[in-house]
């Protein structure tokens, strides 16, 4: 197997990484109550819980830092940042804000009204937590084979099935659907992207019926270059050129800066809409911070204009998207079930498949997550039974979710390939001795079940 693709950087600080004792690791999941949210961030050899706010920034980043202009209104700082983002944005209005989740509360306030729904390919927690809060019903219209893990080949597993959105504006009415918003990559079924067709044509059929499209622009970059490599008509397009055209089919993007802004904190809600901007400007004053800063320090906002431009170069990007590919074809190599093609943050294994004698109530993802910190201090996270079930709003029934699979997620410019070479060994490892391994039971909640995740307590069995 050959890797053409190194890292475009050569490294010039080093944090160190603690290497510590299978025994050492038992004790603290043990501790832990088997939840790695729980377990301390120095006792992880390789830290692939998430992409957010983990990038290492870089050298340019560093120095534009000390250029931060700390004043309250204003500052110089956000102009830059302002310029930076209208740039890859196409877009005029710039709202920052502390991370995306209060991006997704500012838009979900402005766009979500009790009794509607909200049509996405799969929300993100923290926007479906907000909504739900509203009173507005978000649903999930990933396309059938980007809501199945063993599904063949598809390059965009990330798009919004058209059928099933033009049924429910059918059958709901239109004026009860409040937005309809794509989440780009499609963080839920594995960094998945979206094509630009189809994110022209959600936008064709929402604008039909006046409903508004908002982008979650997390992994804005990703996308784009996704587009470029696979979507007929893009492969001569600059990667801004396509995160334009990308947002021209939106009238608002929300993002999360903590991924392709290639920084460590910060959030960004953006619109053509200047009376939409005027309502963000207002929440954001109340729950952010001034409109010229909302949350964000002058020097946090200079890094993210900085890193917002350098998570278009393509050269970082091809990086970017060989090393997930190059660590999902690692663990091809040793069987273990994956979901293909790797997306663009992560490789997410498929639980059920990895351990087919488990069954999703004794959350098989999640003891996974478990086996690999056992065995080799690397942290993942479970994107299956614990993270996305529910239970019947009447009968307390628990309904299980279609997804079931651990992410491994890269952080930015942060592991080497070496590193990624510790967890395909581990792995294949555990896939081979797969049968030794039982189920868990889930032993704590807590008091909300959507965030039963990051809380959770689970005992061996
Ligand atoms: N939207 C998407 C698609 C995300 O993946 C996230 C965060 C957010 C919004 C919220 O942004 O964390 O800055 O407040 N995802 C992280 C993850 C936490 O691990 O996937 P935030």
């Amino acid at each position: 197997m050959k890797y053409m693709t190194a890292e475009p950087f050569r490294i010039k600080m080093v944090e160190p990484i603690k290497k510590t004792t299978k025994e050492q690791r038992q004790q603290w999941l043990k501790e832990a109550q088997y939840n790695v949210f729980k377990i301390r961030a120095e006792n992880v050899y390789i830290d692939c819980i998430t992409d957010s706010g983990t990038s290492a920034m870089s050298q340019n980043q560093w120095s534009a830092m000390f250029q931060g202009d700390e004043s309250y209104a204003g500052c110089s700082s956000f102009y830059r940042l302002q310029e930076s983002v209208q740039d890859v944005f196409g877009m005029p209005f710039v709202q920052p804000t502390h991370q995306g989740r209060a991006a997704d509360y500012i838009m979900a306030k402005i766009y979500c009204r009790p009794g509607t729904y909200a049509i996405g390919n799969m929300h993100f927690d923290t926007f479906r937590g907000n909504a739900e809060i509203l009173g507005a019903t978000p649903v999930d219209y990933a396309i059938d084979e980007g809501q199945d893990p063993t599904s063949d080949y598809h390059p965009f597993k990330g798009n919004i099935d058209l059928e099933k959105m033009e049924q429910l504006i059918k059958t709901k009415g239109p004026e009860n659907i409040c937005v309809v918003i794509i989440t780009v990559t499609c963080n839920n079924n594995g960094g998945q992207p979206v094509s630009m067709q189809n994110i022209r044509e959600v936008s064709e059929l929402a604008g039909k019926h006046g409903i508004p499209v908002v982008i979650d622009a997390a992994r804005l970059a990703e996308n784009a270059y996704f587009i470029q490599q696979r979507e007929p008509g893009y492969e001569n397009k600059s990667i801004k050129e396509i995160t334009r055209e990308m947002f021209s089919y939106c009238e608002t993007a929300t993002m999360s800066s903590k991924k392709d802004g290639l920084v460590n904190i910060g959030g960004l809600f953006v619109t053509r809409n200047e009376d939409v901007y005027l309502q963000a400007n207002q929440l954001a004053i109340v729950h952010e911070g001034f409109i010229t800063y909302g949350g964000m320090s002058g020097r946090d906002m200079d890094a993210l204009a900085v890193g917002l431009q350098e998570a278009c170069d393509p050269q970082y990007l091809e990086y970017r998207i060989g090393q997930a590919k190059y660590l999902g074809d690692l663990l091809k190599a040793r069987g273990v079930p994956i979901i293909e093609p790797t997306g663009g943050h992560g490789v997410y294994v498929d639980g059920r498949r990895f351990f087919p004698h488990i069954p999703q109530h004794e959350f098989p993802s999640q003891r996974l997550v478990c086996a690999l910190y056992e065995e080799a201090g690397v942290r993942a996270v479970e994107l299956g039974a614990c993270a996305f079930g529910s239970k019947d709003k009447e009968t307390g029934e628990p309904i299980w979710p279609k997804l079931e699979t651990m992410r491994i997620a890269l952080s930015r410019r942060v592991y080497t390939n070496s590193h990624l070479e510790v967890i395909a060994n581990a792995l294949g490892d555990i896939y081979e001795n797969r049968d030794q391994y039982r189920g868990m039971k889930l032993v704590y909640e807590g008091p909300i079940l959507a965030l039963r995740h990051f809380t959770a307590g689970f005992e061996l069995l």
